[in-house]
């Protein structure tokens, strides 16, 4: 990976945990992870944050959270605001992950202000772009990428505040990665059509993280590219083994 970019290993935790687990899961990775090595993160759902950023409080590890509305406050049932996520002690959250897209109709427009909020609220913005199977069979994953890119980064975007993961869409929860060569290449991608829209030095101090089926088997590999800084990885991030053994393979 590239010298000039810190390594983020970053864990998805999606719908899955309860108090217990979670706070154990969170312990395990907490006592487990070798420092100096990568950044961690951990992101559980919303009702277990500050379980889990209890008990990570004596470690390096960061916590943050899966999504957020771009209102400080307000009538907007059922959502969290940025600024709830931050004072709690959140230092990252996700946002436009292809499963808020997919099961909440998020827009790219919708995301940029997501992130806005985010970056309003002093946290980093993890911002998730990622195309379908069909529109990678039909050639379109460049096209769909800067679309995303593009449209779901706002005005407030800079190299510290902002995150970039390429999840395919097809890879996630599947077992099925791209190539490390071809996540690559969707990297370098990400990063030209960002020195168009942004400029030459954000593209190449943003770090981007590789998401869709990364486990300890395929880590070194795809970390070892040089436009991949990281990983966001969801189901390997169950197992306090396999996300530690991910996060080592980032340091080897
Ligand atoms: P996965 O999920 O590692 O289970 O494929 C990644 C993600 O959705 O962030």
């Amino acid at each position: 990976m590239a010298q000039h970019r810190e390594t983020l290993i970053a864990g998805n935790w999606k719908m899955n945990g309860s108090p217990e687990s979670s706070s154990a899961l969170a312990k395990a990775v907490a006592d487990g992870h070798v420092t100096p090595g990568p950044k961690v993160l951990v992101c559980p759902p919303s009702p277990l944050l500050s379980l889990v950023l209890d008990a990570v409080k004596e470690s390096s590890i960061s916590v943050g959270a899966q999504t957020c509305h771009s209102a400080v406050s307000g009538a907007h049932t059922g959502d969290v605001s940025a600024e709830m996520v931050a004072a709690l002690g959140c230092s990252h959250v996700i946002v436009g992950h292809s499963e808020r897209r997919q099961d909440h109709g998020e827009t790219d427009a919708l995301v940029a202000d997501q992130a806005a909020a985010a970056h309003r609220a002093g946290l980093i913005a993890i911002i998730c772009v990622g195309e379908t199977e069909a529109e990678r069979e039909a050639g379109q994953t460049n096209a769909v990428i800067a679309k995303q890119v593009t449209g779901s980064l706002p005005a407030s975007a800079a190299a510290e505040n902002t995150v970039i993961a390429y999840e395919p869409v097809w890879a996630i929860g599947t077992g099925k990665t791209p190539t490390a060569e071809d996540a690559n290449d969707v990297h370098a991608e990400i990063r030209r059509i960002l020195t168009t829209s942004v400029s030459k030095d954000f593209a190449e101090t943003v770090q981007i993280l590789y998401g869709g089926s990364m486990k300890p088997a395929n880590a070194a590999e795809l970390l070892a590219q040089p436009d991949i800084d990281g990983g966001l990885i969801g189901g390997a991030s169950l197992k306090a083994e396999d996300f530690l053994a991910i996060a080592a393979a980032a340091t080897g």
